[in-house]
């Protein structure tokens, strides 16, 4: 899709980044802002969100703390049309925030289920047309990336619930590449490995006694690094990354 923004010159692209409170998120907005982009960081805690965007402003950067949960279709709406009318448009939405939770299949309750499938599958539904929506309505857009996991394309025991919403986002990426083809609006599936990051305190799970050690994990800094590099390559897409621990 072309640039549609009459300033082009002048303005920064910008890009809306879910779950950039903490962990992977904070991470991919820093990333961005540290390519040039103006970003939206956007999820439930003010007083994180809030930090995020401190960092990037600190940094020489452009930022716009949104709160909001993306499993509530109007909140995630609002902060869309909120940054589109704030930034003159939104060139690349990330699709990070989520819910990670490990336990057998007789113990995984029906709250922790449908909470999996609103936060991991419908929180990118809202925010992906909206956003698209309003990319269309400008002319304008780069990228759609979809944070989703190893767990969207091998299973992995306890992980029922997350699997299954990792491989229907990806499933969700996959089709909207293919609506999204000849528009210049790559859609990019991210799978990353273990990521050293909160959500692993509170997924329900005992690191020391299943043998995860954290230091083994990837940084949130490095996924970041790899998402925006291959958001940013000119001339040829990547529509899947894998991403493991060198
Ligand atoms: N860490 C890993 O090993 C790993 C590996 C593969 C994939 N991933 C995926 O990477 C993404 C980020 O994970 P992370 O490890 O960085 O987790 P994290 O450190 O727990 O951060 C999650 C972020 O998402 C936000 N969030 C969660 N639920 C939300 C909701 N309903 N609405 C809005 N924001 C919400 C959180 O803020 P609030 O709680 O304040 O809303 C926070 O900013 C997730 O999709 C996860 O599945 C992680």
């Amino acid at each position: 899709m072309t640039s549609a923004r009459p300033d082009s010159r002048l303005a920064a692209p910008v890009a809306f980044i879910t779950g950039a409170g903490r962990g992977i998120g904070r991470a991919v907005a820093l990333r961005f802002a540290k390519a040039g982009y103006a970003v939206a960081c956007f999820a439930r805690s003010a007083d994180e969100v809030e930090a995020t965007v401190a960092a990037v402003t600190a940094a020489g950067g452009r930022g716009l703390a949104l709160r909001g949960d993306v499993a509530d279709e109007a909140q995630i709406e609002a902060a869309v049309a909120r940054a589109d009318s704030e930034f003159g448009g939104i060139d690349v939405l990330v699709n990070n925030a989520g819910l990670f939770r490990v336990r057998p299949l007789e113990e995984l309750d029906t709250a922790t289920w449908r909470a999996l499938l609103e936060t991991n599958l419908s929180g990118p539904f809202f925010a992906t047309r909206a956003v698209v929506r309003a990319m269309k309505a400008r002319g304008r857009g780069r990228a759609i990336v979809n944070v989703s996991s190893e767990a969207g394309k091998t299973g992995f025991a306890g992980s029922t619930g997350y699997c299954a919403t990792k491989y229907g986002l990806c499933g969700f990426g996959d089709a909207l590449r293919e609506e999204l083809r000849g528009r210049g609006i790559a859609v990019l599936n991210v799978l990353p490995g273990q990521v050293d990051t909160r959500a692993w305190d509170d997924c329900g799970l005992d690191l020391a006694r299943v043998g995860i050690r954290r230091e083994r994990m990837m940084r949130p800094e490095a996924v970041a690094d790899a998402i925006v590099h291959a958001v940013l390559a000119e001339g040829a897409v990547a529509e899947e990354l894998l991403l493991k621990p060198l």
